[in-house]
């Protein structure tokens, strides 16, 4: 995929005119193939900490590997916005450091966009942001980087009360001034509403099929992680397995002296050669 990179007046355009495909990435690679098979948005997740570095959680990732891998994707892409996840405790202490940080995204990581996990409490900062240049995508619902206050990671919004809760939130922070919303491990009639009632595209991700969007992990789509796989996760492929089975052969074809065969091999003019080994 080439031309004209997705801007965020089409995203919000997007809204119930078509299906939005957005996916995560982490390094220049992933971008490429993700871009290349047309997504919309490109997601550099703090999902990092884990399918790519081998956390727990989300909390442990720093603002410095997030804009190294963003880099990385904004490198890979040209069609696909590319919208950098703000790791824990990079926008919650104040709104100075919030812009400052979220600034940081665009300037050296050549994100189009930023995404903050949050309810009403982060209005003060979506605001600040965005009156400074800065798309800003929104996320409620199941929110990874309160792993520890939640207990782990588990469906939101089971109640009338807590419903109303989360759909107050989302509507604050498109107040706020955010251009989409993830809506993350929610009850799918939940989010059905809180898509009708949002002016702006809600992006899913174990949120159902009535949302504006699909979000999924890279790793989870291709099968690559296989830690856990939450019920929301559709493998398309399985290449984790595929992966397996080929570096084993390539073991074992060096191991047998077959690999590397001629045609991996370079030549040297035979005069060149004598006079070298005689
Ligand atoms: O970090 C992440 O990967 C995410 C989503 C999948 C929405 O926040």
């Amino acid at each position: 995929m080439s031309g004209k990179r997705v801007t965020v007046p089409e995203i919000l355009a997007a809204k119930g005119n078509r299906k939005l495909a957005v996916m995560t990435a982490y390094d220049y690679a992933s971008a490429r193939i993700a871009d290349e098979a047309g997504m919309d948005v490109l997601l550099v997740g703090d999902s990092l900490a884990m399918v790519v570095l081998g956390h727990d959680d989300t909390l442990s990732v720093t603002m410095d590997e997030m804009l190294h891998h963003t880099k990385a994707v904004a490198r890979g892409t040209n069609h696909a916005l590319v919208v950098g996840d703000m790791p824990f405790l990079s926008y919650q202490v104040s709104v100075s450091e919030a812009v400052r940080n979220a600034g940081r995204f665009l300037k050296e990581g050549r994100a189009q966009a930023v995404k903050i996990e949050g309810g009403r409490e982060t209005a003060p900062q979506i605001r600040a942001m965005v009156d400074a240049g800065i798309p800003v995508m929104g996320h409620v619902g199941l929110r990874p980087q309160q792993v520890a206050r939640l207990g782990g990671f588990k469906v939101q919004s089971k109640t009338a009360a807590e419903a109303a809760h989360l759909l107050e939130d989302a509507r604050i922070v498109v107040e706020a001034g955010c251009f989409a919303v993830v809506l993350e491990a929610i009850p799918a009639r939940v989010a059905q509403v809180v898509t009708r009632e949002l002016p702006v595209p809600t992006i899913g991700i174990g949120a159902g099929r009535d949302c504006d969007g699909q979000v999924l992990v890279y790793h989870d789509v291709l099968g690559l992680f296989d830690r856990f796989t939450p019920r929301f996760v559709k493998n398309f492929a399985q290449l984790g397995t595929a992966s397996r089975e080929a570096l084993a052969r390539y073991a074992a074809e060096v191991r047998e002296g077959r690999f590397p065969g001629p045609e991996h091999e370079f030549s040297i003019d035979d005069d060149e050669f004598k006079r070298f080994a005689g």
